[in-house]
């Protein structure tokens, strides 16, 4: 990648919460280990009427709230506060947008970080223009919810490629920042040992599970009109299957990589009406407890009737050669038992058992890819059970364990949104999405929500700090198939 820094940031939401806990954090972070571009302005923009000295000292408030004690430094964080300048802005009037012209030269770089409600998008992107705030040196980052459908974020796109083209598009989706994600590329093409079994032929299936412990903190508006399928198997989770599936790229840039995950999620097997008492289960969690205390239901907390689910779990498939006949079973959810996102590779058993006669059992290899809460790699794989045998042989299933944060110890373990800002800020879109990859992912999520529809799919309760509805255990039972908790 050639680097090309621009001179300017601007975060439109930059008084919300997602710039209070990830993005002020993640600049600070980037600042203080001397990784952004000299000279760097940070302009935020949001409708509060702060002037630049208020803002600073919010951005320090949420520093001193966000980054762990030993990274924060009272002398780097008022100096990265000195970068920051804000002018407050009603993104809906575009008579406002001239203030932050007067500020900026696109012509010197501009990267600009949308985490406003799509609903402005469109208004701000004409903003953008009408004072001149777009041109060929400036990109543009957008945060989810890229709409709700297919038709929806279409519209959005649409509105986007007006002023910046697919080049300089840049669309978030945070778990392509997190390392052990990044690392799922390293595991399968910098290994000669994964990559050959790495099809039908020697996976039995693969599991993946986004748990978190969470319930709706807060965020019934959005949360309601998404539900689980929307909010994290659309994005994050369809991103990790394109990962595990993905054909290796011809290169690691942008074009390579994202051309080989949209083959995939164009593979995507449609899940018809008839498919769904199959393949889909979907639950809302009831009363319960989550780390040991008592949690209040779904509809408590929203505080109105709904039917939205906060948990789904998939048998999925990846139509193509390499992957014929091997179920991809997908499950997310919210207040589940523990927080954990892993991806689990359930390989086939030796094709004959030399040790049967002698009495063992020999079990099929397992890969175990975590990504949080702790970053680990864990193949198991069977060895002797040390002994004279007298009585037969005897197999056991030991762990080869990569301990990934005892390795890099002297590795800083960064949030997601600093690989991400850092890439925007100097033009590299490898890990952001792709249009006609987010497309895709709509695509399949959309044919899913019309199945449960037809087939009238209902939530079904399960207590809270639970793993979902027994019918989630089913879906993978009727195929021999246990989940890995
Ligand atoms: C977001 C979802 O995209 O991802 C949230 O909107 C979810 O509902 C979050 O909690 C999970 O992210 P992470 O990084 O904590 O796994």
């Amino acid at each position: 990648m050639t680097a090309d820094p621009v001179s300017t940031l601007l975060l439109f939401g930059a008084t919300g919460d997602l710039a209070h806990r990830m993005l002020l954090p993640s600049l600070y972070g980037l600042y203080a280990d001397g990784l952004l571009p000299t000279g760097l302005k940070i302009v935020g923009t949001a409708r509060s009427p702060l002037d630049d000295a208020a803002y600073r000292s919010s951005a320090l408030a949420a520093l001193t709230e966000h980054v762990q004690a030993e990274y924060l430094d009272a002398t780097k964080a008022a100096a990265f506060a000195g970068m920051l300048s804000y002018v407050p802005l009603d993104a809906t009037k575009a008579a406002g947008f001239a203030a932050l012209r007067e500020r900026i030269d696109p012509a010197a770089g501009l990267a600009i970080f949308l985490s406003t409600a799509p609903s402005l998008f469109k208004a701000t992107i004409d903003g953008l223009e009408g004072a001149g705030l777009t041109g060929p040196r400036v990109r543009l980052a957008l945060e989810k919810p890229l709409g709700s459908d297919l038709a929806s974020s279409r519209e959005i796109n649409d509105a986007v490629a007006i002023a910046f083209p697919e080049a300089r598009t840049y669309r978030i989706d945070h778990y392509l920042g997190k390392e052990t994600v990044q690392n799922l590329l390293a595991l399968r093409f910098a290994n000669s040992l994964f990559e050959p079994l790495w099809n039908s032929a020697h996976i039995d299936h693969v599991q993946i599970t986004v748990a978190e412990t969470v319930g709706l903190e807060g965020r019934g508006d959005y949360y309601d009109g998404a539900g689980a399928l929307r909010d994290m198997v659309q994005n994050h989770m369809l991103q990790l299957v394109a990962l595990v599936a993905m054909e290796p790229p011809a290169d690691f840039d942008a074009t390579s990589v994202r051309d080989e995950k949209v083959k995939v999620l164009r593979s995507l097997r449609r899940i018809g009406a008839n498919d769904v008492g199959n393949c889909v289960v979907t639950g809302q969690y009831a009363a319960g407890a989550s780390d040991g205390q008592p949690v209040p239901g779904y509809i408590d907390e929203l505080g109105h009737p709904s039917a939205t689910e906060t948990f789904v779990a998939l048998k999925a498939h990846v139509d193509n050669w390499r992957w014929a006949g091997v179920p991809f079973y997908l499950r997310t959810g919210k207040r589940m038992p523990q927080r954990s996102t892993e991806i689990f590779i359930q390989f086939k058993c030796v094709p004959h058992s030399n040790f049967a006669s002698r009495g063992a059992t020999t079990q099929a290899n397992k890969l175990l890819i975590s990504i949080q809460p702790e970053e680990n790699i864990r193949l198991q794989v069977m060895a002797k059970t040390p002994g004279l045998d007298r009585a037969g042989i005897r197999l056991r299933e030991l762990p080869l364990d990569l301990g990934m944060v005892n390795a890099f110890a002297d590795h800083r373990r960064r949030i997601a949104y600093e690989r991400l800002l850092l890439d925007l800020i100097e033009g590299d879109p490898t890990l952001f999405v792709r249009r006609d990859e987010v497309e895709a992912q709509w695509d399949w999520i959309d044919g899913v929500r019309a199945a449960w529809n037809d087939a009238g799919l209902a939530p079904r309760p399960y207590a809270a700090g639970n793993w979902g509805p027994s019918a989630a255990i089913a879906l993978t039972e009727r195929d021999g198939v246990h989940w890995h908790d």
